[in-house]
């Protein structure tokens, strides 16, 4: 079965082939990213003009790459929510004018639990499992049996994991997006450690990001120097905070509902720290982790492709 997969919910304008829930035949992602760097923020009427702007053209180039014609399609999947409300429109009205033109069945998806389906385009994988979900707009934890029952079992109570990063790198004037900023300032980097910790008040399996951000902020003012190992100290430190809170929840969650797979996805998978102390993870307890290549964390169509296809074949 082909699926075409729609996303646009954020910056990016994605369209990706993919059969049978399973192999990527093509993926094209355009952002508007560059348009939003100056602001150090994605500007909602920007990032849904450029979706209005980019949405045809990124489709056939889909079709071209993926070596079929746009009537072999055989379901259209499209991110129905959560993101911006006029860039998610922009893809819906296009979905909905593909599916009627093509008298193709089209099913919504939601945009978080496509973030954790990425991870089954790499390789098969049994159900059930404890997902997390960290990207710029959300940090959840949710424990999955099968993608049509999907429990939440803690989430952020304030910022996400991602916002965190991109308010913090802009506090320090690293630039936008903030969790690349950080991550290519601190990578294999000795710094010293500053005591900044994360939503250590938040018991069980929510998080919190706005205090961290908050301390890095008061102490940034603190500091008479803005001295360029100070800014790696700070940054870097903040990022441990981060991962020790991930790590330290994802593990509390296998360990009270005696899951020992943890699949993760979202943009801020990407981040290389977090993906060593994740293998570590592995290697010290009895939980396999699954974390997709940094391409299929950050938002793209084929994770939306691929849940749609699941959702569709078990449909009841
Ligand atoms: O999943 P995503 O592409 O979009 C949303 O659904 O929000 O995630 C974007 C977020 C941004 O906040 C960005 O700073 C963060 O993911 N991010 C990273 C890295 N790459 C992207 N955070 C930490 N380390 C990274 N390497
Ligand atoms: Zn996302």
């Amino acid at each position: 079965m082909l699926v075409l997969g729609i996303e646009t919910s954020c910056d990016e304008t994605s369209v990706a082939v993919v059969q049978d829930g399973r192999f990527i035949l093509s993926q094209v992602i355009t952002s508007s990213l560059r348009f939003h760097k100056k602001y150090g923020g994605i500007i909602p009427e920007i990032a849904s003009r450029q979706h209005i702007e980019q949405i045809g053209f990124v489709m056939d180039n889909a079709i071209r790459q993926a070596g079929i014609k746009l009537k072999d399609i055989n379901l259209i999947a499209v991110t129905e929510g959560p993101g911006l409300v006029n860039s998610l429109l922009v893809g819906i009205s296009f979905a909905q004018a593909l599916s009627f033109a093509l008298k193709k069945p089209l099913v919504s998806i939601d945009h978080i639990q496509a973030h954790l389906y990425a991870n089954f385009l790499e390789k098969p994988l049994d159900l059930p499992f404890i997902g997390l979900v960290i990207s710029g707009g959300h940090t959840a934890l949710f424990l999955v049996k099968n993608f049509n029952q999907v429990k939440l079992l803690g989430t952020t109570l304030d910022d996400a994991c991602g916002e965190a990063f991109d308010k913090v790198a802009k506090i320090l004037g690293l630039g936008y997006p903030g969790g690349v900023a950080i991550e290519n300032l601190v990578k294999n980097k000795k710094f010293k450690r500053i005591n900044f910790s994360c939503g250590k008040e938040v018991r069980g399996l929510d998080f919190s990001f706005s205090g961290i951000k908050t301390a890095v902020l008061y102490y940034v003012r603190s500091q008479k120097s803005k001295a360029r190992n100070q800014i790696l100290d700070i940054a870097a430190s903040f990022q441990e905070a981060v991962v020790d809170t991930l790590i330290e929840k994802s593990f509390l969650a296998c360990k009270r509902y005696r899951i020992h797979k943890l699949v993760v996805g979202g943009g801020v998978a990407a981040n290389l720290r977090l993906r060593q102390r994740l293998a570590q993870l592995e290697k010290e307890t009895d939980i396999k982790v699954y974390i997709p290549a940094k391409i299929l964390c950050t938002d793209n169509a084929a994770m939306v492709a691929g849940l749609g296809y699941q959702l569709y074949v078990n449909r009841r």
